[in-house]
């Protein structure tokens, strides 16, 4: 729903006693209306001061009310939303009111509300990012997800895997103890931060296949870098070969638009409590139908039908509440409209990544096409290491962010949010200069 249908509808229906959004939490019913609205104007940016920028000047008041959700701190900027992203005041409330009422229901919730909620929220999560619910469970985050995956095949002696050394650390652990505990050899591969081309990846990958591969794991996005990786067309090669892919999609859900089905992967896991701003604690994981039965679960589970996805989702005891704000989250989001949040996030890296492109010692470590990247970019300077650059631009310009310095990427990993503004990026731009000169 767009933003004006959005707001039409909550106000038909009485819940709109303010100019500013408020939402019906969908799983208690309850009303969200935010409470207290953090006084930002004297931070919120303005238009982008580089003039050869065609969005200049667009959309500020809408952003400039999204900022107004959040409560931000003074002390830094905060130009670190990769770890995970915190979240907008309505999803603060709801979370805050689903505490209240699971707490005050107590088992009897857990006894008689809680799987129709967890039922409510995978179907809706499975309607925002196109694929059938029966393919779609909720985890807590990637790691269980994809460590689900890896831990669970049927791996037999000399299975093959190949994934690259820019893929996250969990997941690469989890191989190596898979590889020892079945006797399984690994191929490691290095994606180049600046690709010619699609194919050139793809072959890349495709170089490494061998009669004994069984599984790729990609990254949708590399989280040291941004990079997206053309998911599609390695999923389309490694099927020609019988070998199943399995994505991390830890930082793509709720960051730019896709849907699942459509990248023809065996396994996407991701992390909710990144881009979608869910709370912390919330991850999806998605089997294509040909892959369920295959797989033993982490924890064992009642339901005994071979090709039902729950079979892999016990949890046991868990705080319900974290899972029932999802639903605030998409309806956040969907307020925000995921459209117009991705071409916000890609402007942004555009607007810092253009801006410091040509200052000698300056190293930019992301591609720059808006179909590789999104809101995460990586930059370096040639007169540091990373380290020192995270600390100089903490403490003497105020800028979070977080060192990267392994797998070919040197350098400063930025990630502003939808609460970000060009001031700030200014701001950035300038130390960085700074910096580049010391
Ligand atoms: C690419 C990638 N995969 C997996 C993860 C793990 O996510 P989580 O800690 O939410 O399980 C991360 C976390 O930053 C990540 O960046």
């Amino acid at each position: 729903m767009d933003k004006r249908s959005f707001l039409k509808k909550a106000s038909l229906a009485g819940l709109l006693p303010f100019s500013v959004p408020t939402f019906l939490n969908a799983s208690s019913g309850h009303l969200m209306s935010p409470r207290t609205w953090p006084s930002t104007s004297a931070q919120i940016g303005a238009s982008p001061r580089v003039d050869f920028l065609p969005w200049k000047g667009s959309d500020d008041s809408f952003w400039e009310e999204v900022r107004s959700h959040y409560k931000l701190v003074h002390d830094f900027i905060n130009l670190e939303s990769g770890y995970y992203n915190i979240i907008p005041e309505p999803t603060l409330d709801g979370l805050k009111q689903n505490m209240s009422h699971v707490n005050l229901r107590g088992s009897h919730y857990m006894r008689t509300e809680l799987d129709q909620d967890r039922h409510k929220i995978a179907k809706s999560l499975a309607n925002f990012m196109g694929c059938p619910q029966e393919n779609l469970i909720i985890t807590r985050n990637t790691t269980e997800s994809l460590d689900l995956v890896i831990a669970g095949y049927p791996w037999q002696k000399g299975d093959h895997v190949i994934y690259a050394m820019q893929d996250y650390g969990a997941m690469k652990v989890m191989f190596e103890q898979v590889s020892k505990r079945h006797e399984l050899t690994q191929e490691i591969i290095s994606v180049p931060n600046h690709p010619s081309s699609d194919e050139e990846i793809v072959a890349l990958y495709e170089s490494k296949i061998t009669s004994q591969t069984k599984m790729i794991m990609v990254c949708h996005m590399i989280n040291i870098t941004g990079q997206i990786l053309p998911v599609r067309k390695i999923c389309d090669m490694a099927h020609s070969y019988g070998v199943e892919v399995l994505v991390d999609g830890a930082h793509c859900i709720g960051h730019f638009e896709f849907n699942i089905q459509d990248l023809n992967c065996d396994y996407y896991g991701s992390s909710l409590h990144k881009w979608l701003a869910a709370p912390l604690g919330n991850g999806l994981l998605y089997i294509d139908s040909k892959r369920i039965a295959q797989l033993w679960p982490l924890l064992a589970d009642y339901e005994k039908d071979p090709n039902n996805i729950l079979r892999l989702n016990h949890l046991g005891t868990h705080p319900a509440y974290i899972t029932l704000g999802i639903s605030d989250a998409i309806n956040y989001l969907k307020w925000i409209g995921s459209k117009r949040k991705e071409e916000r996030l890609n402007t942004l890296r555009l607007y810092w990544m253009e801006a410091l492109k040509d200052t000698p010692g300056v190293v930019i470590n992301t591609p720059f096409e808006a179909s590789r990247a999104c809101g995460i970019g990586n930059v370096g300077l040639i007169n540091m290491t990373p380290s020192q650059m995270a600390q100089r631009l903490l403490n003497e310009h105020g800028i979070f962010t977080v060192a990267i310095d392994y797998a070919n990427v040197k350098g400063c990993r930025i990630t502003p949010n939808v609460f970000t503004t060009y001031q700030e990026l200014d701001h950035f731009i300038g130390a960085v200069r700074t910096l580049a000169q010391a």
